[in-house]
């Protein structure tokens, strides 16, 4: 038995099938079907949010993110490499300039808001943090650079989906967020992800950029691209939808056990995640001395942790600024514990007892 970070867990086959069926009624395959604009309203219900763009993964969700923009090549965007790599790739593969900027602290890996303004120059068009293990970044903070510098902002908000508070909404904050439902995420349409507009006007942009660039006579009106998604992939995750929260029910309690049973100390500390009264409980990260060492030592116990995030983005020549101190450290040393929601008491106690003898 192998434990893992994630495991997926599918919807009930029955169900799905019955799903399903719609499709060859109606024949609608892919290009806006119904289910499509099913689960846009659904999203829309359970994220509480009005304008949502539906696409085929979360790269192509930053991606388009970008291009709304429509900046000249080379124009700078600030964002923290302590992420997936493909929030940094997003910016340089569309041809613009990533400028990195460190994350708060080893326990708070966020971007910094007080070092983004700092790094705020006049070729600075954009910034992309990431609200990294569903952790919301300083929204209050960065909401006041934006509108000081009037520089818009995309929240890479991959990690997020049900994550929520009583008093704000993370996805009312910045120009746009951008979601991933890739099957590891808590909820999933097995690749796919979608874009949080603040107003309907971007979001019927963001509809063309999605679909090559035409509008709905079928006028180009702008460069685009195919980020749209199949009727098959909607199905699946009307039906992920109705068990998130059961899931993030079962990871609270995943959360809660190591929490409770792991020996922190100097060479063990956790990344606190739980900032709003409802996360997700997604990851969960702890920072180790040598974290190279200690996941093949755990892996030769079958627990396959995950180095999120290392490696960070690709070092190279389009990139001109280094990785800061904070953000490399970070990646240096952190792992996440499998989060597999049916991991039961007993693998629990095991994977704790490994965790705790650790040599590394
Ligand atoms: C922070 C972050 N951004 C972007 C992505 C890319 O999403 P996708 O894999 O759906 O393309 C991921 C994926 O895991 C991610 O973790």
């Amino acid at each position: 038995m192998a434990y893992n970070v994630t495991k997926i867990k599918l919807p009930k086959y029955e169900e799905y099938c019955e799903k399903i069926k719609k499709i060859w009624l109606n024949n609608h395959v892919t290009n806006f079907g119904p289910l499509e604009k099913e689960l846009e309203n659904c999203l829309c219900n359970y994220l509480n949010v009005e304008n949502i763009v539906i696409v085929n993964n979360g790269t192509t969700a930053l991606l388009l993110a970008i291009k709304y923009f429509d900046l000249n090549v080379g124009d700078e965007i600030l964002t923290s490499p302590f992420s997936f790599p493909a929030t940094t790739h997003a910016i340089s593969f569309i041809g613009m300039t990533p400028k990195f900027v460190d994350i708060v602290s080893n326990e708070i890996p966020l971007m910094d808001p007080l070092e983004t303004e700092l790094n705020i120059s006049e070729k600075t068009k954009l910034i992309i943090p990431t609200h990294i293990y569903g952790i919301p970044c300083d929204l209050e903070r960065f909401e006041t650079i934006s509108k000081k510098h009037n520089i818009p902002i995309i929240y890479d908000a991959s990690h997020c989906m049900g994550c929520k508070d009583d008093k704000i909404n993370i996805f009312d904050y910045g120009s746009l967020s951008t979601l991933s439902f890739h099957a590891t995420k808590i909820f999933s349409t097995i690749e796919g992800g979608a874009i949080i507009c603040s107003t309907k006007k971007q979001k019927n942009i963001l509809e063309q950029i999605k679909n090559f660039g035409f509008n709905n006579n079928r006028s180009l009106i702008c460069d685009g691209i195919n980020g749209k998604l199949n009727e098959f992939q909607a199905a699946y995750g009307i039906l992920k939808l109705k068990d998130i929260e059961d899931e993030i029910e079962a990871k609270k309690k995943i959360h809660k056990f190591y929490d409770q049973n792991i020996l922190w100390n100097e060479n063990i500390k956790k990344i606190k995640t739980e900032y709003l009264k409802h996360h997700n409980y997604i990851y969960y990260p702890i920072l180790v001395n040598d974290a190279k060492k200690v996941s093949s030592e755990l892996e030769n116990s079958d627990i396959n942790v995950r180095r999120y995030f290392f490696p960070l983005a690709k070092d190279n020549y389009k990139n001109p600024s280094p990785f800061p101190n904070k953000s490399k450290f970070v990646s240096e040393h952190v792992i996440c514990l499998p989060m597999g929601y049916d991991l039961t008491h007993n693998d629990l106690i095991f994977i704790t007892e490994k965790v705790n003898n650790l040599t590394g």
